[in-house]
């Protein structure tokens, strides 16, 4: 059981806070791992009556927990308080004194869900009033900022009332089960390291593909769009782990020496490598004749915009191990289903003693992350019987739900307790966030000199990501993914 904290979360109304943190937290009460006198204050611009409040929570935990325990859920609620702040105007703040504990031993973990442009004034307000104790930790809440100058300066801001060591900028994909399992199938198992060069390996795959389209979050994510809100974090962060060195342990800043040795490797673009290494789309109407998706336009009712909903980029990291190996990256709304998956594609072997040369094809390794969690390993089989050597592909599957029972925990429960137990590994340092944002500058700045344009590709569909691809490379998709469209095509 971790010790006793004080949990003040920012945007504790917020839809983060309903989908994420609250069912995070009942998961950890339930299954024991924080104590019933962990004290959490819920701050919000609205301002409720407590027991209200705690009924909201109670419904909304009850919407996103399948079967929650009702008495687990109830013994949450009784342990929040609520208080109300305007976080334009940190002053405006009705966060009383009194409600914290006299004793500064008690970890204080300060979530700021709110948006990033405030991080700067809230945290103001905490060191105004001396709420930051030293046991105190801020909790910052992706995006951090727009580009590389407006991340800076929150990072400059909350710098000014918070050390380094007390800050947790949050990525939730590091969160992930199979995510972390990256880790271990890296370096707890000897057989790929030898081979995982640019000696062996000859293209690197990294897909999150999303179904669903941008929602009620329409008017955020048109600021953005698929580069800032998933690859600058999410997927260069997958990059880093598949690409980086062996730290020397696990300790967090050894692992995150590690990963901005990637991001300091990786290319820039320039305007003669940006159009044919870089796509980016936007996805129109599309899917059934007779009930079609809406078009991006038509969700977000504004219908000059030009933010990408998805992206495809061809990445290279210049550095010994990986010189020469491409790094393909690609994620996108509206595609046909939701999947991320990572593929190592290795080199053809030397040599072909078969006769049947065409077919000898190369291993790969898929590490699927979400959803129904895989490892695959694709491998040539002899077809058994006489008359010749014959051969297939043959996929050898590890299928998490076969050997683990237990529900994999949310990103958020391991997050939360991690910020609580005074771990950063799988939080960004302040450097890793700047070489991702310096990195992508060379993407968005180069995007606009050229005048890159989306392509439009319709809604149910995979996006125009095959234009970045070397000629005989193609997007490829574990067995588990061809399993299930060759179902659904019935
Ligand atoms: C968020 C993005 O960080 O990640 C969303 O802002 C995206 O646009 C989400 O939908 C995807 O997360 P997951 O865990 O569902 O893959």
């Amino acid at each position: 059981m971790t010790e006793e904290f004080e949990l003040i979360i920012f945007g504790g109304d917020g839809d983060l806070s309903y989908r994420k943190i609250y069912p995070a937290l009942y998961h950890r009460l339930n299954e024991g791992q924080i104590s019933k006198n962990v004290r959490i204050l819920a701050v919000s611009r609205k301002p409720y009556e407590i027991e209200d409040f705690r009924q909201k929570v109670k419904s909304e935990i009850l919407s996103y927990v399948k079967d929650a325990n009702i008495k687990i859920v109830d013994q949450l609620i009784s342990l929040i308080s609520n208080g109300r702040i305007d976080t334009n105007k940190g002053e405006e703040c009705a966060v009383t004194k009194s409600w914290f504990l006299e004793s500064t031993d008690y970890v204080r973990v300060f979530y700021l869900a709110t948006p990033a442009v405030v991080f700067g004034s809230i945290s103001k307000y905490l060191d105004k009033m001396q709420y930051i104790t030293a046991k105190s930790r801020v909790v910052l809440e992706k995006p951090l900022g727009k580009n590389l100058e407006s991340s800076e300066q929150i990072n400059d801001e909350v710098a000014k009332y918070f050390k380094e060591e007390q800050i947790y900028r949050i990525d939730h994909y590091l969160g992930k089960e199979t995510v972390q399992n990256l880790m271990v199938l890296r370096f707890a198992n000897n057989i790929f390291e030898s081979s995982w060069n640019a000696k062996d390996i000859d293209n690197v795959q990294i897909t999150v593909a999303e179904s669903i389209g941008v929602g009620t979050r329409g008017a955020f994510y048109d600021q953005y769009g698929a580069l800032r809100d998933m690859v600058q974090n999410h997927l260069l962060q997958l990059l880093c782990l598949i690409a980086m060195e062996p730290p020397v342990n696990l300790e967090a800043d050894e692992v995150r020496d590690e990963k901005l040795k990637v991001l300091k490797a990786l290319r820039f673009y320039t305007p003669e490598t940006i159009n044919e290494n870089t796509v980016r789309g936007q996805y129109t109407r599309g899917g059934s004749d007779t009930d079609p998706l809406p078009s991006y336009l038509e969700d977000i009712e504004k219908f000059s915009s030009k933010t990408e909903t998805f992206v495809a980029l061809k990445a290279n990291i210049d550095n010994w191990r990986w010189g020469g190996v491409p790094f393909y990256l690609r994620t996108g709304k509206r595609m046909p289903h939701r999947y991320s998956e990572i593929i190592i594609n290795f080199k053809k072997v030397p040599h072909n003693i078969f006769p049947d040369k065409k077919n000898v094809e190369s291993n790969r390794l898929t590490v699927r992350l979400q959803p129904d969690e895989k490892i695959e390993l694709l491998q040539m089989v002899k077809v058994p019987g006489p008359g010749g050597y014959r051969y297939k592909p043959y996929a050898l599957e590890l299928d998490y739900a076969d050997h683990f029972e237990h529900r994999f925990p949310e990103a958020y429960e391991r997050l939360l307790m991690d910020v609580v137990r005074g771990n950063q590994t799988l939080f960004m340092r302040r450097d890793e966030v700047k070489a991702s944002w310096e990195w992508i500058e060379s993407i968005t700045k180069n995007w606009e000199t050229n005048n890159v344009s989306n392509v439009l590709y319709e809604a149910d569909s995979w996006g125009p990501g095959g234009d970045i691809l070397e000629e005989d490379h193609k997007w490829a998709k574990s067995h588990h993914v061809k399993r299930l469209e060759e179902k659904q095509k019935g």
